[in-house]
Protein backbone atom coordinates (compact mmCIF):
# COMPACT_ATOMS: atom_id res chain seq x y z
CA UNK A 1 0.00 0.00 0.00
CA UNK A 2 0.97 3.53 -0.15
CA UNK A 3 -0.02 6.27 1.13
CA UNK A 4 0.35 9.88 -0.49
CA UNK A 5 0.72 12.58 2.31
CA UNK A 6 0.16 16.43 1.97
CA UNK A 7 0.83 19.06 4.15
CA UNK A 8 0.00 22.82 4.44
CA UNK A 9 -0.73 24.28 7.47
CA UNK A 10 1.52 26.68 7.92
CA UNK A 11 4.62 27.96 5.94
CA UNK A 12 5.59 24.41 4.05
CA UNK A 13 4.04 22.96 1.15
CA UNK A 14 5.09 19.24 1.05
CA UNK A 15 3.70 16.45 -0.26
CA UNK A 16 5.03 12.97 0.17
CA UNK A 17 4.80 8.95 -0.70
CA UNK A 18 5.38 6.52 1.67
CA UNK A 19 4.70 2.66 1.87
CA UNK A 20 2.35 1.11 4.44
CA UNK A 21 5.98 -0.50 6.05
CA UNK A 22 6.65 3.00 7.15
CA UNK A 23 9.51 3.56 4.70
CA UNK A 24 9.79 7.17 3.26
CA UNK A 25 9.56 6.83 -0.76
CA UNK A 26 9.75 10.68 -1.41
CA UNK A 27 9.61 13.57 0.74
CA UNK A 28 9.78 16.97 -0.77
CA UNK A 29 8.89 20.39 1.40
CA UNK A 30 8.87 23.69 0.14
CA UNK A 31 9.31 26.39 2.35
CA UNK A 32 8.54 30.22 2.14
CA UNK A 33 10.51 30.95 5.37
CA UNK A 34 12.60 33.08 3.12
CA UNK A 35 9.60 35.38 1.65
CA UNK A 36 7.95 35.78 5.23
CA UNK A 37 11.66 36.84 6.78
CA UNK A 38 11.10 39.76 4.82
CA UNK A 39 7.71 40.62 7.77
CA UNK A 40 9.78 38.87 10.87
CA UNK A 41 6.76 36.32 10.76
CA UNK A 42 4.54 34.46 8.88
CA UNK A 43 2.04 36.35 6.97
CA UNK A 44 -1.19 34.26 6.88
CA UNK A 45 -2.63 35.92 3.43
CA UNK A 46 0.74 35.48 1.49
CA UNK A 47 1.33 31.80 3.01
CA UNK A 48 -1.81 30.48 1.74
CA UNK A 49 -0.89 32.08 -2.27
CA UNK A 50 2.68 30.57 -1.92
CA UNK A 51 0.74 27.29 -1.30
CA UNK A 52 -1.48 27.62 -3.82
CA UNK A 53 1.86 28.22 -6.53
CA UNK A 54 3.57 25.80 -5.46
CA UNK A 55 1.23 22.43 -4.62
CA UNK A 56 0.89 20.57 -7.81
CA UNK A 57 4.72 20.95 -8.35
CA UNK A 58 5.90 19.89 -4.78
CA UNK A 59 3.31 17.05 -5.59
CA UNK A 60 4.69 15.60 -9.25
CA UNK A 61 8.02 15.78 -7.30
CA UNK A 62 6.77 13.71 -4.59
CA UNK A 63 5.26 11.38 -6.97
CA UNK A 64 8.09 11.15 -9.41
CA UNK A 65 10.88 10.85 -6.78
CA UNK A 66 8.62 8.20 -5.65
CA UNK A 67 8.95 6.88 -9.12
CA UNK A 68 5.06 5.93 -9.20
CA UNK A 69 2.15 8.11 -10.65
CA UNK A 70 -1.50 8.63 -8.67
CA UNK A 71 -2.49 5.34 -9.78
CA UNK A 72 -0.29 3.61 -7.88
CA UNK A 73 -1.76 5.43 -4.62
CA UNK A 74 -4.07 3.21 -2.43
CA UNK A 75 -4.63 6.70 0.07
CA UNK A 76 -4.66 10.17 0.48
CA UNK A 77 -3.99 12.21 3.67
CA UNK A 78 -4.25 15.31 4.27
CA UNK A 79 -3.75 17.89 7.50
CA UNK A 80 -7.36 19.18 8.44
CA UNK A 81 -6.00 21.32 11.82
CA UNK A 82 -4.61 23.21 13.72
CA UNK A 83 -2.82 25.78 11.65
CA UNK A 84 -3.99 28.98 9.11
CA UNK A 85 -6.83 28.71 7.82
CA UNK A 86 -6.19 29.68 4.04
CA UNK A 87 -3.25 27.56 3.71
CA UNK A 88 -4.79 24.05 5.29
CA UNK A 89 -7.79 24.78 2.34
CA UNK A 90 -5.15 24.67 -0.46
CA UNK A 91 -4.28 21.04 1.18
CA UNK A 92 -7.68 19.94 1.82
CA UNK A 93 -9.16 20.95 -1.39
CA UNK A 94 -6.17 19.41 -3.31
CA UNK A 95 -6.37 15.97 -2.06
CA UNK A 96 -10.49 16.23 -2.29
CA UNK A 97 -10.07 16.75 -5.72
CA UNK A 98 -7.48 13.94 -6.38
CA UNK A 99 -9.84 12.06 -4.65
CA UNK A 100 -12.91 12.82 -7.17
CA UNK A 101 -10.66 12.44 -9.87
CA UNK A 102 -9.31 9.44 -9.04
CA UNK A 103 -11.92 7.37 -6.80
CA UNK A 104 -8.76 7.39 -4.21
CA UNK A 105 -10.12 7.35 -0.26
CA UNK A 106 -8.23 10.44 1.76
CA UNK A 107 -8.10 11.10 5.16
CA UNK A 108 -7.72 14.11 7.25
CA UNK A 109 -5.60 14.45 10.00
CA UNK A 110 -4.45 16.72 12.87
CA UNK A 111 -1.18 18.37 12.35
CA UNK A 112 0.43 17.43 16.30
CA UNK A 113 -0.72 13.41 15.43
CA UNK A 114 1.93 13.86 12.15
CA UNK A 115 4.18 15.60 14.45
CA UNK A 116 4.14 12.29 17.20
CA UNK A 117 3.99 9.65 14.35
CA UNK A 118 6.97 11.22 12.58
CA UNK A 119 8.96 9.38 14.81
CA UNK A 120 7.81 6.14 13.30
CA UNK A 121 9.10 7.17 9.75
CA UNK A 122 11.28 5.04 7.92
CA UNK A 123 11.38 2.65 10.83
CA UNK A 124 13.74 4.08 13.04
CA UNK A 125 11.39 3.65 16.02
CA UNK A 126 8.48 2.35 17.23
CA UNK A 127 6.06 3.81 20.16
CA UNK A 128 5.56 1.51 22.70
CA UNK A 129 2.19 2.66 24.65
CA UNK A 130 1.71 3.75 27.06
CA UNK A 131 3.68 6.90 25.39
CA UNK A 132 4.29 10.88 27.19
CA UNK A 133 5.08 12.83 24.17
CA UNK A 134 6.50 16.24 24.29
CA UNK A 135 4.99 18.21 21.73
CA UNK A 136 6.92 21.50 21.32
CA UNK A 137 6.45 23.80 18.11
CA UNK A 138 5.90 27.40 16.76
CA UNK A 139 2.32 27.43 17.71
CA UNK A 140 1.93 24.58 20.75
CA UNK A 141 3.23 23.39 23.98
CA UNK A 142 1.75 20.09 25.36
CA UNK A 143 2.64 17.02 27.23
CA UNK A 144 0.14 14.17 25.73
CA UNK A 145 -0.42 11.02 27.24
CA UNK A 146 -0.47 8.24 24.19
CA UNK A 147 -2.03 5.07 25.08
CA UNK A 148 -2.78 3.52 21.92
CA UNK A 149 -3.12 5.42 18.42
CA UNK A 150 -6.10 7.82 18.89
CA UNK A 151 -6.43 7.48 22.49
CA UNK A 152 -4.87 10.37 23.96
CA UNK A 153 -5.09 12.59 26.91
CA UNK A 154 -3.95 16.10 26.89
CA UNK A 155 -2.23 16.77 30.79
CA UNK A 156 -1.43 20.68 30.22
CA UNK A 157 -0.63 23.08 27.38
CA UNK A 158 0.65 26.50 27.20
CA UNK A 159 -1.54 29.40 28.78
CA UNK A 160 0.23 31.89 26.34
CA UNK A 161 3.54 31.56 23.91
CA UNK A 162 4.31 28.24 22.70
CA UNK A 163 8.26 27.54 23.02
CA UNK A 164 8.67 27.85 19.79
CA UNK A 165 7.32 31.59 19.69
CA UNK A 166 8.95 32.28 22.63
CA UNK A 167 12.60 31.44 20.55
CA UNK A 168 11.21 33.27 17.65
CA UNK A 169 10.49 36.60 19.28
CA UNK A 170 13.21 36.68 21.80
CA UNK A 171 15.74 35.76 18.65
CA UNK A 172 13.72 38.59 17.00
CA UNK A 173 14.46 41.22 19.44
CA UNK A 174 18.42 40.15 19.40
CA UNK A 175 17.92 40.94 15.78
CA UNK A 176 18.84 37.02 15.02
CA UNK A 177 16.37 37.25 12.20
CA UNK A 178 13.23 34.65 11.62
CA UNK A 179 12.99 32.33 12.86
CA UNK A 180 15.16 32.08 15.36
CA UNK A 181 15.12 28.94 17.26
CA UNK A 182 17.59 27.32 15.05
CA UNK A 183 19.83 30.76 15.39
CA UNK A 184 19.81 30.53 19.48
CA UNK A 185 20.23 26.77 19.47
CA UNK A 186 23.49 26.71 17.34
CA UNK A 187 24.73 30.44 19.23
CA UNK A 188 23.54 29.02 22.82
CA UNK A 189 26.48 25.97 22.24
CA UNK A 190 28.98 28.19 22.52
CA UNK A 191 27.74 30.36 25.61
CA UNK A 192 27.51 29.77 29.25
CA UNK A 193 24.19 28.82 30.57
CA UNK A 194 24.84 30.08 33.93
CA UNK A 195 25.79 33.19 33.52
CA UNK A 196 22.43 34.72 33.38
CA UNK A 197 19.38 33.93 35.79
CA UNK A 198 15.87 33.88 33.88
CA UNK A 199 13.20 33.45 36.12
CA UNK A 200 11.05 30.37 36.79
CA UNK A 201 7.53 30.93 35.71
CA UNK A 202 5.05 29.46 37.80
CA UNK A 203 1.53 28.80 36.53
CA UNK A 204 -1.76 26.96 37.71
CA UNK A 205 -2.00 23.33 36.51
CA UNK A 206 1.19 20.84 37.19
CA UNK A 207 1.63 20.38 33.39
CA UNK A 208 1.17 23.57 32.29
CA UNK A 209 3.49 25.46 30.69
CA UNK A 210 4.01 29.61 30.20
CA UNK A 211 6.46 31.08 28.34
CA UNK A 212 5.77 34.86 27.94
CA UNK A 213 7.36 35.83 31.21
CA UNK A 214 10.62 34.03 30.19
CA UNK A 215 10.09 35.98 26.95
CA UNK A 216 9.62 39.43 28.48
CA UNK A 217 12.53 39.11 30.82
CA UNK A 218 14.87 38.08 28.45
CA UNK A 219 13.32 41.01 25.87
CA UNK A 220 14.00 43.34 29.28
CA UNK A 221 17.13 42.13 29.95
CA UNK A 222 18.78 42.14 26.85
CA UNK A 223 17.46 45.93 26.64
CA UNK A 224 19.71 46.71 29.80
CA UNK A 225 22.57 44.63 28.49
CA UNK A 226 22.36 46.36 25.21
CA UNK A 227 21.96 43.39 23.63
CA UNK A 228 19.63 44.34 20.98
CA UNK A 229 21.14 43.98 17.64
CA UNK A 230 24.64 43.30 18.86
CA UNK A 231 27.32 41.51 16.46
CA UNK A 232 26.93 38.06 16.68
CA UNK A 233 30.47 37.32 17.69
CA UNK A 234 30.10 38.94 21.10
CA UNK A 235 30.55 36.43 24.15
CA UNK A 236 28.14 37.87 25.62
CA UNK A 237 24.96 36.91 23.64
CA UNK A 238 26.19 33.74 23.04
CA UNK A 239 26.21 33.60 27.27
CA UNK A 240 22.82 35.36 27.06
CA UNK A 241 21.16 32.61 24.66
CA UNK A 242 22.39 29.66 26.62
CA UNK A 243 21.22 30.76 30.04
CA UNK A 244 17.78 32.01 28.16
CA UNK A 245 17.70 27.92 26.17
CA UNK A 246 18.91 26.29 29.91
CA UNK A 247 15.55 27.72 31.51
CA UNK A 248 13.58 26.65 28.52
CA UNK A 249 15.04 22.68 28.89
CA UNK A 250 15.18 22.86 32.42
CA UNK A 251 11.59 23.81 32.39
CA UNK A 252 10.55 21.40 30.00
CA UNK A 253 12.01 18.58 31.23
CA UNK A 254 10.85 18.67 35.03
CA UNK A 255 7.23 18.88 33.82
CA UNK A 256 8.33 15.41 31.85
CA UNK A 257 9.94 13.75 34.24
CA UNK A 258 6.96 14.31 36.35
CA UNK A 259 4.19 13.90 34.29
CA UNK A 260 6.41 10.60 33.19
CA UNK A 261 6.30 9.05 36.73
CA UNK A 262 2.78 10.20 37.49
CA UNK A 263 1.44 8.42 34.41
CA UNK A 264 3.68 4.97 34.77
CA UNK A 265 4.46 5.27 30.54
CA UNK A 266 7.60 3.60 28.82
CA UNK A 267 8.19 5.67 25.88
CA UNK A 268 8.70 9.35 26.16
CA UNK A 269 9.00 11.37 22.59
CA UNK A 270 9.52 14.56 21.38
CA UNK A 271 7.00 16.15 18.53
CA UNK A 272 7.37 19.82 16.42
CA UNK A 273 9.57 21.53 15.18
CA UNK A 274 11.33 22.69 18.57
CA UNK A 275 12.35 18.47 18.65
CA UNK A 276 15.30 19.20 16.68
CA UNK A 277 17.04 21.73 19.55
CA UNK A 278 19.93 20.23 20.51
CA UNK A 279 20.03 20.94 24.01
CA UNK A 280 16.24 19.29 24.22
CA UNK A 281 17.40 16.46 22.12
CA UNK A 282 19.93 15.84 25.00
CA UNK A 283 17.98 16.29 27.89
CA UNK A 284 15.83 14.37 27.32
CA UNK A 285 18.22 11.46 26.22
CA UNK A 286 19.42 11.79 29.71
CA UNK A 287 16.23 9.96 30.85
CA UNK A 288 17.09 6.72 28.69
CA UNK A 289 17.76 4.86 31.70
CA UNK A 290 14.55 4.76 33.12
CA UNK A 291 12.33 4.97 29.93
CA UNK A 292 12.10 3.93 26.19
CA UNK A 293 13.30 7.58 25.04
CA UNK A 294 12.10 8.64 20.93
CA UNK A 295 13.21 12.04 19.33
CA UNK A 296 12.47 12.04 15.72
CA UNK A 297 14.95 11.61 13.02
CA UNK A 298 15.96 15.64 12.42
CA UNK A 299 14.30 15.38 8.56
CA UNK A 300 11.20 15.22 9.51
CA UNK A 301 10.98 17.65 12.77
CA UNK A 302 10.16 20.40 10.09
CA UNK A 303 6.68 20.30 9.35
CA UNK A 304 6.51 17.44 6.24
CA UNK A 305 4.17 15.15 4.06
CA UNK A 306 5.64 12.62 5.20
CA UNK A 307 4.58 12.32 8.83
CA UNK A 308 0.96 13.66 7.29
CA UNK A 309 1.11 9.94 5.36
CA UNK A 310 1.62 7.95 8.29
CA UNK A 311 -0.63 9.37 10.77
CA UNK A 312 -3.29 9.15 7.93
CA UNK A 313 -2.41 5.16 7.58
CA UNK A 314 -3.21 4.99 11.26
CA UNK A 315 -6.44 6.87 10.88
CA UNK A 316 -7.36 5.10 7.87
CA UNK A 317 -6.53 1.63 9.67
CA UNK A 318 -8.46 2.83 12.95
CA UNK A 319 -11.81 4.27 11.51
CA UNK A 320 -11.55 4.19 7.62
CA UNK A 321 -11.85 6.83 5.15
CA UNK A 322 -13.08 10.64 5.44
CA UNK A 323 -15.95 12.07 3.01
CA UNK A 324 -16.22 15.15 0.66
CA UNK A 325 -17.43 17.23 4.01
CA UNK A 326 -14.26 17.14 6.25
CA UNK A 327 -13.48 20.99 6.65
CA UNK A 328 -10.40 22.41 7.61
CA UNK A 329 -10.12 23.48 11.20
CA UNK A 330 -7.79 26.33 12.22
CA UNK A 331 -8.47 25.29 15.84
CA UNK A 332 -8.69 21.91 16.88
CA UNK A 333 -6.82 19.71 19.70
CA UNK A 334 -5.57 16.70 19.48
CA UNK A 335 -8.29 14.86 22.01
CA UNK A 336 -11.27 16.78 20.17
CA UNK A 337 -10.93 15.03 16.39
O1 LIG B 1 6.49 22.41 13.89
P1 LIG B 1 7.02 23.60 13.17
O2 LIG B 1 7.84 23.36 11.91
O3 LIG B 1 5.85 24.57 12.80
C1 LIG B 1 4.73 24.64 13.62
O4 LIG B 1 3.85 23.75 13.49
O5 LIG B 1 4.72 25.56 14.46
O6 LIG B 1 7.89 24.43 14.23
C2 LIG B 1 8.51 25.65 13.91
C3 LIG B 1 9.22 26.16 15.14
C4 LIG B 1 9.77 27.59 14.99
O7 LIG B 1 9.34 28.33 16.12
C5 LIG B 1 11.28 27.40 15.01
O8 LIG B 1 12.00 28.49 15.55
C6 LIG B 1 11.42 26.18 15.88
O9 LIG B 1 10.36 25.34 15.47
N1 LIG B 1 12.71 25.48 15.74
C7 LIG B 1 13.65 25.45 16.71
C8 LIG B 1 14.75 24.73 16.19
N2 LIG B 1 14.45 24.37 14.91
C9 LIG B 1 13.18 24.83 14.64
N3 LIG B 1 13.63 25.95 17.96
C10 LIG B 1 14.73 25.75 18.72
N4 LIG B 1 15.83 25.09 18.28
C11 LIG B 1 15.89 24.57 17.04
N5 LIG B 1 16.98 23.90 16.62
ZN1 LIG C 1 4.38 21.73 12.90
Amino acid sequence: MKILGIETSCDETSAAVISDDRHVLSNVISSQIKTHQHYGGIVPEIASRMHAEAMMIVLESALSQAQCTLADIDLLSVTRGPGLIGALMVGVATVKALSFARHIPFVGVHHIEGHIYANELDQTETIVYPALALVISGGHTQLVVLRAYGDYQLLGTTLDDAVGEAFDKTARHLGLGYPGGPAIDLMAKKGDPKRYVFPKTVVPGVYNFSFSGLKTAAIQLAASLDLNGVNSDDPRLWDFVASFQYRIVDTLLAKTIMAAKDFSVKTILLAGGVAANSAIRAAVLTLQEQYHVVVPPMKFCTDNGAMVALAGLYAFLHRGADHYTLAPRANVLLTDQ
